[in-house]
C-alpha cells in the first residue's frame, strides 16, 4: 500500500495501479467527509505546508481542509507576505520549509518543472499542485474520481475536452492518466491554442466542437487562460463563444447519460454559457467535493510511503 515514489509530481510518474489505488482510497475518504465528525488521525503528529506562487481557491483550500481533517499541523505560505518578495530563491524557500520538519510540501508554481526541480533536494514529500503549463495531477485525479463514480470501467470510454488546450495543465494530466486506464480522449480548441505534439499524449484532435463531443461519455470544458497569453490567440471573446463554446446544442450530441465537467474557475459565457454550467448534466460542484477526497487520499498514501521508508 502507498505510492512508489516519495513525491507526487505528475500523472506521468503514476502507474495505472497507483491511480486506481488513489481513486479507491478517495472513495473511502468521501465517507469521512460525509460523517458528522470529519476527523481521522492518519496525519496526527505530521506537518503539511502549502507553498503557492500562483492564485488558487479550490486546490489550496481543499489541501488545507484535507490535511486538517486528517489531524496534521498545517500552514500556508504564498509569495505575498513571505521572503519570496525579498528575492529568496525557490530552492532556498523550499529548503527552509523542509528544515522546519515539514513532512509534505504542496506547491503551485508558474514555471513548468518547478516541483520536479526541488523534490530531489528535500526530505519532505513534494506534491505538484499545478506547474506552469505542464501538469496538475490532483485535478486530473479528482476528475477521474468523478468519472469513476459513474463508470464501471474507464476502458473504451470517450472523453471530450474542449477549450484552451495550449495553456492547460489539466488537459495534459487528464490525457496521460485517462490513456493509462484505457479511455479515449478527444480534444478541440482554436488551432492557435493547440500545442504541437499533443497527439503524442495519446489524444485525438477533433475537427470541431461537434466532432469532439459526438457520442462522448463525459464532456469537459476548459477555461480560457487569459493571464497566460502574451498576445491574443483568437479575434474576440464573442467569436470564441460563438465557435468554441459548449452550448446546450453541442452537449446534446454526447451520449444521453453523459455528464459535463469543468475544473474551474469558469469564464461564464466564454467556454460555457451559465445555462450549461448549471444544467442537470453538470457535475462541476461534485468535482469540488471530490477534490477534498482525492487530496486526502494522496496525503494518506504519500504518508504510508514515508512510513515504509
Ligand atoms: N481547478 C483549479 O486548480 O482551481 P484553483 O485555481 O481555484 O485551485
Amino acid at each position: 500500500m502507498g505510492l512508489k515514489s516519495k513525491d507526487l509530481l505528475g500523472m506521468k510518474q503514476l502507474t495505472a495501479e497507483e491511480i486506481m489505488e488513489i481513486l479507491d482510497t478517495a472513495k473511502t475518504m468521501k465517507l469521512v467527509i460525509a460523517s458528522a465528525n470529519k476527523k481521522t488521525s492518519h496525519l496526527q503528529g505530521k506537518s503539511v505546508v502549502t507553498l503557492f506562487y500562483e492564485n488558487s481557491t479550490r486546490t489550496r483550500l481543499s489541501f488545507e481542509l484535507a490535511s486538517k481533517y486528517m489531524g496534521s499541523a498545517s500552514a500556508n505560505i504564498s509569495t505575498s507576505g513571505s521572503s519570496v518578495n525579498k528575492g529568496e530563491s525557490l530552492l532556498d524557500t523550499a529548503r527552509t520549509i523542509d528544515m522546519m520538519g515539514t513532512d509534505i510540501i504542496i506547491m503551485r508554481h508558474n514555471q513548468s518543472g518547478a516541483p520536479h526541480f526541488i523534490a530531489p533536494y528535500l526530505k519532505a514529500s513534494v506534491v505538484n499542485a499545478g506547474d506552469g503549463m505542464n501538469e496538475h495531477p490532483t485535478q486530473a485525479l479528482l476528475d477521474m474520481l468523478t468519472m469513476y463514480e459513474r463508470f464501471d470501467t474507464f476502458e473504451g470510454k470517450n472523453i471530450a475536452i474542449c477549450g484552451d488546450i495550449y495553456h492547460s495543465r489539466v488537459v495534459r494530466s487528464n490525457a496521460i492518466g485517462l490513456s493509462k486506464l484505457g479511455a479515449k480522449v478527444s480534444v478541440y480548441g482554436p488551432k492557435t491554442m493547440m500545442p504541437i505534439g499533443i497527439e503524442n499524449m495519446g489524444v485525438r484532435i477533433a475537427d470541431s466542437v461537434a466532432d469532439c463531443i459526438k457520442d462522448a461519455d463525459a464532456v469537459m470544458g476548459l477555461r480560457v487562460q487569459l493571464e497566460r497569453q502574451q498576445k491574443s490567440l483568437f479575434p474576440s471573446i464573442a467569436e470564441y463563444a460563438k465557435f468554441y463554446a459548449i452550448t446546450p446544442e453541442m452537449l446534446a450530441l454526447a451520449k444521453p447519460d453523459a455528464f459535463l465537467m469543468h475544473p474551474g474557475p469558469c469564464n461564464h459565457g466564454v467556454e460555457l454559457p451559465t445555462a450549461v454550467y448549471d444544467c442537470d448534466q453538470s457535475v462541476i460542484n461534485e468535482q469540488v467535493t471530490n477534490g477534498v477526497a482525492v487530496r486526502m487520499a494522496v496525503l494518506y498514501l504519500l504518508m504510508a510511503r514515508r512510513n515504509q521508508l
